[in-house]
């Protein structure tokens, strides 16, 4: 793989998203091909069987491969499941004596005592993201770096996930044949290439619903402040058309995909539609309407579901900007209009943005974890190596002159 070229793979339940980019030096990202194999082995966002999910993967990073030409070696890599966790904790650095100025060694250290939490050994870090420092009380500062003060305090957002899930990803990526370069958690990268730095400073929650997974990342004042993924997603949405009109998983999939919306009131009682039917009769004719009104009372729940636990870490009245939606699910006509009746906020639907080349096949709410994976990529590797964690404030730099812990604290803190 050459200097600038970066690859990720978006381990979905439903699909896995390889994407083979290049940095250009007007710092976009040029995507040079693209994977996309059905998912295998894997549910809710957890791989459950490591061979199916090892094919997979290595089926979707050979396709990679051969549109862009070139060799995956490593990715960064996508990680759901509701094993995942998040909290706030600060970091204290004390600054001895009055002579010197605050140094990157000290925001280290103030690092460092943030992710000392004592988490039980079967759990293990995965982002521990800056958020702002306070300087001898003074709140909100972005960059502390020259500033002269006694007590340097980091507020950081941490994320932990099981090992075990950790070890399973790892182990079908690397037997796929591609080393992983860091974990991302899925909602934080869809996040990344969905958002506007503006949204995230007026406050704003973005959820991707994606097949298995719904994953949930709250920003306030710029930076990230809440992170989860709950275990239902579209998969849910289909399973309720299985059930209520009893028909086979694939009928009922294909009848939301081209049929479905999540306004019933939208539809005339009188359409109806055909679909395959259980039971060896061949096919059933079925209400639209009633379609909607099985896909509505699920989706409704889901936007409860996120609402409450983007409440539940305490963002109370910090959203202004409302709702993002992404992931596949999406795209189910009506969606985001429910949303603004349910929530009684403003609610967008989120596309990856920031891509160049191939972009009509990414244009695509399901890919935004995987281009979001992508200017991850970029962040960490123009950043020689370090883990930022998360960007949040793109576009980023990679002109090679600026001080490295200049450039990294730039590109994590709201400025
Ligand atoms: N037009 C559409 N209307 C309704 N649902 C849709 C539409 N297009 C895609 N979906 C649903 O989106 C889901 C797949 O979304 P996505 O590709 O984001 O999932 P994933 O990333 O593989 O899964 P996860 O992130 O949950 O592990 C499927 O359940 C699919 O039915
Ligand atoms: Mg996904």
């Amino acid at each position: 793989m050459r200097d600038n070229i970066l690859a990720s793979i978006d381990v979905g339940s439903s699909k896995i998203c390889t994407l083979v980019g290049e940095l250009t030096p007007d710092v976009d990202v040029r995507i040079l091909g693209v994977g996309i194999t059905a998912s295998q082995g894997v549910k809710k966002g957890m791989v459950d069987n490591i061979q199916e999910a090892t094919e997979a993967i290595a089926s979707s990073v050979e396709k990679a491969e051969r549109s862009s030409g070139s060799r995956v070696l490593s990715a960064h890599v996508s990680i759901s499941g509701n094993h995942v966790n998040s909290l706030n904790n600060r970091g204290v650095a004390t600054i001895p004596g009055r002579e010197r100025p605050i140094t990157q060694q000290d925001i280290d250290r103030a690092v460092e005592e943030a992710q000392a939490l004592n988490l039980p050994t079967n759990r293990e870090i995965l982002h521990v993201v800056p958020r702002f420092f306070v300087v001898d009380g003074q709140e909100q500062v972005s960059d502390p770096v020259g500033m002269y003060g006694q007590r340097l305090d980091m507020e950081t957002h941490i994320v932990s996930g099981s090992l075990t899930a950790v070890q399973n990803l790892t182990q079908c990526v690397e037997g796929a044949g591609v080393q992983v370069e860091a974990l991302v958690l899925s909602p934080m990268a869809a996040a990344q290439a969905v958002l506007e730095e503006e949204e995230k400073r007026q406050g704003i929650i973005v959820a991707d619903i994606g097949g298995g997974t719904t994953g949930i990342a709250v920003f306030v004042d710029g930076a990230v402040f809440h992170t989860s993924v709950l275990p239902v997603g579209g998969y849910h949405l289909t399973h309720d058309l299985v059930a209520g009109l009893r028909a086979p998983f694939s009928a009922a999939e294909e009848l939301k995909m081209e049929y479905g919306s999540a306004l019933p009131s939208r539809i005339n009682p009188e359409d109806v539609v055909e679909l395959e039917a259980f039971g060896g009769k061949r096919r059933k004719e079925t209400s639209r309407r009633r379609v909607a009104e099985i896909l509505q009372a699920r989706v409704e729940e889901i936007l409860e579901m996120i609402y409450i636990d983007a409440k539940r870490a305490g963002f109370d009245e910090m959203v202004a900007a409302g709702l993002v939606l992404t992931g596949g699910s999406a795209s189910l006509p009506g969606i985001d209009e429910l949303a603004e009746q349910v929530l009684r906020m403003p609610v967008r639907i989120g596309r990856p943005r920031g891509i160049h080349g191939l972009a009509d096949t990414l244009n695509d709410p399901a890919y935004a974890a995987s281009v979001g994976l992508l200017h991850w990529s970029i962040l960490e590797n123009g950043h020689n190596g370090h883990k930022p964690g998360i960007s949040l404030k793109p576009p980023f730099e990679f002109s090679g002159v600026l001080d490295t812990a200049k450039r990294w604290l730039k590109a994590l803190i709201p400025q």
